[in-house]
């Protein structure tokens, strides 16, 4: 049975990249920090799918952490989801340093340490992939949160060029805004979010995953992502901060 790994995989996106790898088949590795909603997805998975299902509580943002899940990933793995992340309540400018720095540990130190830990064992075995999770902010200025996102999006392109193997992928996604925990715990006010502008976290796995078998480096899932990214493009980039920087605000 294939491996996956997958980091923030008790709620929302990482929830559902669990329940989809285990219809397919797959052994799963959940990593999150709390260690009492790791045991029941594993329980509920392991019930639902009859999979195996291992979980490593750690804490992305320590150091301590990221080496438990890096000594897991050199033992091999087949697919690594790096999907742990998370919002800041407030504007950028009233983020206190210490809370940033966090972040870029968990959205960046996190999937650049774990992605080298799992590539060798996949180049040498010929075939594994890695998805990284970034967002279609990553393509906009919203302060630390998208400047992490455009890193992950430029490491994972970065990435798929360098890696000879050809069934070794490494594929960065980009979704839109997605129903999951991710706004209530950064305590943000999305009431003026419209809802056609809501995707459901099993909708975007499904499309990673549909991506990642065609071998596409960047996956943004749905048509209107994919226009609200290539219109973000063309558009001035100081207009596009001044709009980005008012969404979703509290
Ligand atoms: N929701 C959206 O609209 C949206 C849009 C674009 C991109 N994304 C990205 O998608 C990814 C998943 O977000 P989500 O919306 O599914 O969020 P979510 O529902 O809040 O789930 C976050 C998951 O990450 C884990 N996590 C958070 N901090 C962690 C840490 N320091 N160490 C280990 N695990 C940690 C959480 O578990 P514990 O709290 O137990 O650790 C949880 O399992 C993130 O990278 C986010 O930036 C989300």
């Amino acid at each position: 049975m294939p491996t996956a790994l997958i980091t923030g995989a008790t709620a929302g996106i990482g929830a559902a990249f669990a329940r989809r790898l285990a219809a397919d088949g797959f052994t799963l590795v959940l990593v999150a920090r709390d260690q009492a909603r790791l045991t029941a997805s594993a329980a509920e998975l392991r019930k639902r799918y009859g999979v195996a299902v291992e979980v490593l509580p750690a804490d992305l943002s320590l150091d301590e952490g990221v080496r438990r899940v890096e000594e897991r990933l050199e033992r091999g793995v087949d697919l690594l989801v790096n999907n742990a992340g998370f919002g800041h309540p407030g504007a950028f400018l009233e983020v206190p340093v210490a809370d940033e720095v966090t972040m870029l540990r968990v959205h960046c130190e996190a999937v650049l340490r774990l992605t080298l830990a799992a590539l060798p064992g996949m180049r040498s075995r010929g075939r594994g992939y890695v998805i990284n999770v970034a967002s279609v902010a990553a393509f906009f200025t919203r302060g630390t949160y998208s400047a992490s996102k455009a890193w992950v999006v430029n490491f994972s392109e970065s990435a798929a060029a360098e890696i000879p193997e050809p069934n070794v992928r490494v594929m960065a996604l980009c979704p839109g805004f997605v129903r999951t925990e991710f706004h209530q715990r950064a305590s943000m006010d999305t009431s003026g979010i419209p809802g056609f502008l809501w995707l459901s976290a099993d909708r975007v796995v499904d499309e990673a995953m549909r991506d990642l078998a065609r071998g596409r480096r960047v996956s943004v899932p749905s048509a209107l992502y994919k226009a609200i990214v290539s219109v973000g493009k063309l558009v001035p980039r100081n207009l596009v901060g001044q709009v980005s920087g008012r969404l979703g605000r509290r």
